[in-house]
């Protein structure tokens, strides 16, 4: 029994029927919603933060996300600026939950606590992306695990599922492979992925030697393929090769439609780069609908949870066929784990990384990825 739930977690992230569901109909899958502008880091790469604004009050979001919910939205990520800056956010997630939403969140960790993990987990949050880009800190970011590594151990015994994602730059590039093996070592799923532009098509930092970072892409294709938890399909691995090459890609963007996004004001947004001034209480499905077209903004996209929405939609058979085989691979590891007596279980979970850390949660178990399904409370 216990082996069926290994293997059955190991697909898990990837809940093909309610996927499926979205595919077939013209409701939206996932929207990231801003719950505040506000950050406490300053990373040079990014402009999705302004500390000028106030949050947004708890009244407003909770109608926000109501909408959302009455929209037909299965998926709800909860993004900034830095969710954890604001005061209200595990009430926030309660109710995403109470709504039957799947939940995420995403931060730069630094305001983790033992005890704040812990009342998220309470409040059913399902799934936790932790931003990592180094192994120590730089002027560019401060995101590194010299931070993090230590708060890794919150989440042994927790239920949120943990992923780590990192951004590659010339700054980063010489730490991204630490930081994969160092996520992967734990048994988290982990994904490092280029930086992307601006709104205005600028590249805030040095993006890096193009053959160098090719070859790194290279390498995460080939580990993703032998079953390793890189945290990102082998499709859009291979469309971040093909930025790189300046080669064109084929895609049809669903972002307005199969995914959206809200601002720390209420406004509907197309991606986190493409922003319009119609408020979210004012939209309908076929405002939604209008946005299934070619944009565009395509050539160049980085906006990658949009693009791997795209590339499903467009291709769902050949995109989920290749997670499902890579996913596969791991089941003789599950059934090496499965057979390790407990007592062994024991003295391995008493063993410490080189660092001094355990592995957590992630360590037996998949969790699922940014654009993968978790189970839902309620039909929508
Ligand atoms: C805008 S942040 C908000 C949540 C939180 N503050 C954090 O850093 O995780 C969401 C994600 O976008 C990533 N990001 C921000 N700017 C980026 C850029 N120019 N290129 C690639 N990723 C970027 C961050 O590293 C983070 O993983
Ligand atoms: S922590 Fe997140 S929101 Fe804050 S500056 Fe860095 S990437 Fe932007
Ligand atoms: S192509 Fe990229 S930037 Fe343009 S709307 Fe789609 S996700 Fe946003």
């Amino acid at each position: 029994m216990k082996l069926l739930d290994n293997i059955g977690r190991e697909f898990s992230g990837y809940n093909i029927l309610e996927s499926g569901k979205r595919l077939l109909d013209r409701k939206p899958l996932q929207c990231s919603l801003y719950v505040t502008d506000r950050c406490n880091l300053d990373c040079a790469y990014c402009t999705e933060y302004d500390n000028s604004r106030p949050h947004p009050s708890l009244d407003d979001l909770q109608k926000w996300i109501r909408k959302i919910r009455e929209l037909g939205t299965m998926r709800i990520a909860l993004v900034g600026g830095e969710p954890l800056v604001h005061p209200n956010i595990v009430e926030l997630v309660r109710y995403c939950r109470e709504l039957g939403f799947a939940t995420s969140l995403t931060t730069n960790g630094f305001l983790l606590t033992r005890k704040l993990v812990a009342q998220l987990e309470d409040a059913g949050l399902q799934v936790m992306q932790i931003s990592v880009d180094r192994m120590t800190p730089s002027p560019i970011t401060k995101k590194s695990f010299k931070t993090i590594l230590p708060k890794l151990d919150y989440f042994r015994h927790s239920k949120i599922s943990l992923h780590i994602t990192g951004v590659i730059c010339a700054d980063t590039l010489p730490e991204s492979r630490a930081v994969l093996e160092t996520g992967l070592s734990r048994g988290i799923p982990t994904e490092v992925r280029l930086v992307h532009a601006d709104p205005l098509h600028r590249f805030r930092v040095d993006r890096g030697p193009r053959e160098e970072l090719e070859r790194f892409i290279d390498s995460m294709i080939e580990r993703k393929r032998h079953g390793e938890k890189i945290h990102t399909s082998e499709a859009i691995l291979n469309y971040q090769r093909s930025l790189l090459r300046g080669e064109h890609v084929d895609w049809t963007c669903v972002a307005g439609y199969k995914l959206f996004f809200v601002s720390a004001q209420g406004k509907f947004w197309i991606c986190s780069m493409v922003h319009t001034d119609k408020h979210i209480m004012d939209v309908t499905l076929d405002d939604l609908y209008a946005n299934y077209r070619k944009k565009s903004c395509q050539e160049g996209c980085g906006v990658y949870c949009a693009v791997s929405a795209s590339l499903l939609v467009g291709k769902p058979v050949q995109v989920l066929g290749k997670e499902i085989v890579a996913r596969a691979k791991r089941i003789p590891s599950v059934f090496r784990r499965s057979l390790t007596s407990d007592a062994d279980k024991a003295t391995r979970s008493a063993i410490t990384n080189p660092d001094g850390t355990h592995e957590v949660n992630g360590g037996t178990k998949s969790g699922p990825s940014a654009d993968d399904g978790v189970t839902l409370r309620k039909n929508v």
